[in-house]
């Protein structure tokens, strides 16, 4: 139980961990490149631990310098069978991922599973692209474990029936080990590091607006990448210091690709005083240092469309849209009941028990703005991590403050996330 107190105001300069998005995939594309990736302020947390924890089990070998880690790679086609079934914990990325190289591994045999929330997940979306592409793969009733045995592959054309970036990655990494070229039809535009990171490594995609192509790869080349600050783990902040009366916050280093950003340009339609400096690409990622002030907004509405562009934030959303003036609403984000927690449900119970007003939608939720601090009191994460953080924001900006069960849950992501909010805390 962690309990946080209404803030006078946040005030502050700070960085944000690394992105979890791209550490995931430093780590997995480094296994299978030919030489050693060194990955420079990999995030350092319980999703990214596990990674660590199942690429080992694979047998490839990682050095941990702390903030330089290093990859060995193992090749394409060079992961070992392991005894036990691999277990990828909370990390819905990292086996959705990891599924798409395992199918290449011709002749070997894989079975992942993880923690109660990841094997309550769907498999079966990745499941059905891999078998069409040639894998043997078996999932449990569509979750959790799932047993993958690796053959030689065949390219396909794969329309996407949701917007998924982890479905998008994982079909287009076992594309890698097919025959003929493989492309993923995608309904909306998703996250697109794998996409940049593959052709940092060397593999030839080519990328049309709902249209991805990758060519088989002999080889992948190592890399060396500095992760840039995760604009997920900065969105609290951000969204905290819009709604915090008298804060100022900068937030450096932070990741802004375009297909990760949507919360910000939300925002700003409602209101919000955020401003962009020290532009640059780092590893051929948009890095920028971000300036937030608090300020009064009003309601929006998110279309269909806008969801993948903020889908780890929209929990977010319905706490800013709580003080807005006027009503706002979600449509189109059905994919928020397949995360870490069905967070159409956590969301809107936590929040209504702080006394917000809202509803739950099949496919969303609507909110009452009241444009004055929500009156706060206790809510459960569920062992979510982005709703741990939901509920500390909410705390920040309440009048009663907020005591948080299973606060612990930050740790997937953000560890050290309620130490870093007392030091910008104005009391
Ligand atoms: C992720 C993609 C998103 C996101 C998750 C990380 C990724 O999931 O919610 O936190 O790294 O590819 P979906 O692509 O399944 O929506």
């Amino acid at each position: 139980m962690t309990r946080v107190e209404p803030a006078g105001a946040l005030r502050g300069a700070v960085a944000v961990p690394g992105d979890k998005s791209i550490s995931h995939r430093g780590l997995l594309l480094g296994a299978v490149a030919e030489g050693e990736t060194v990955v420079r302020g990999l995030l350092r947390a319980g999703d990214t631990e596990s990674t660590i924890d199942a690429l080992r089990a694979l047998g490839v070998a990682i050095e941990d310098a702390g903030d330089a880690v290093t990859v060995r790679g193992a090749g394409l086609r060079g992961l070992a069978e392991p005894a036990d079934p691999v277990d990828c914990g909370n990390a819905g990325t990292l086996v959705r991922l990891v599924a798409g190289l395992l199918a290449g591994q011709a002749g070997r045999r894989f079975e992942l599973t993880g923690d109660e929330s990841l094997r309550s997940r769907p498999m079966e979306r990745v499941a059905e692209p891999l078998r069409r592409l040639g894998a043997g793969v078996e999932t449990t009733a569509g979750r959790l474990p799932l047993r993958i045995e690796g053959r030689s592959l065949e390219g396909i054309e794969y329309a996407l029936p949701v917007a998924s970036a982890q479905v998008k990655s994982c079909v287009l990494l076992a594309g890698l080990y097919a025959s003929g070229r493989t492309t993923v039809l995608e309904p909306l535009p998703t996250r697109d590091h794998t996409e940049r990171m593959l052709r940092a490594a060397g593999a030839r995609v080519e990328a049309r607006p709902g249209r991805i192509t990758v060519w088989p790869a002999e080889r992948l080349s190592p890399l060396s990448i500095d992760v840039p600050g995760d604009f997920s783990a900065a969105a609290p902040l951000i969204a905290a210091a819009t709604i915090v009366p008298g804060s100022e916050l900068v937030l450096a280093g932070v990741g802004v690709n375009p297909t990760r950003t949507g919360f910000l340009h939300v925002l700003e339609r409602m209101g919000a005083r955020i401003q962009l400096f020290n532009r640059r690409t780092v590893g051929g990622e948009p890095v920028a240092d971000i300036d937030v002030r608090h300020a009064e907004l009003t309601a929006t509405g998110i279309a269909p469309g806008e969801v993948p562009l903020l889908v780890d934030e929209l929990p977010l959303f319905a706490l800013v849209s709580a003080v807005a003036h006027g009503d706002s609403e979600v449509r189109g984000a059905q994919e928020l009941r397949a995360k870490e927690t069905d967070r159409i449900e956590t969301v809107t119970t936590g929040l209504r028990r702080l006394g917000v007003h809202i509803a739950p939608r099949d496919d969303g939720f609507a909110v009452r703005g009241v444009p004055s601090r929500p009156r706060g009191g206790s809510m459960t994460s569920g062992g979510d991590h982005r709703i741990a953080m939901l509920g500390a924001v909410a705390g920040l900006a309440s009048r009663e403050g907020v005591q948080i069960e299973d606060a612990e849950a930050v740790a997937i992501s953000f560890p050290g996330f309620f130490e870093l909010l007392e030091g910008i805390s104005v009391r």
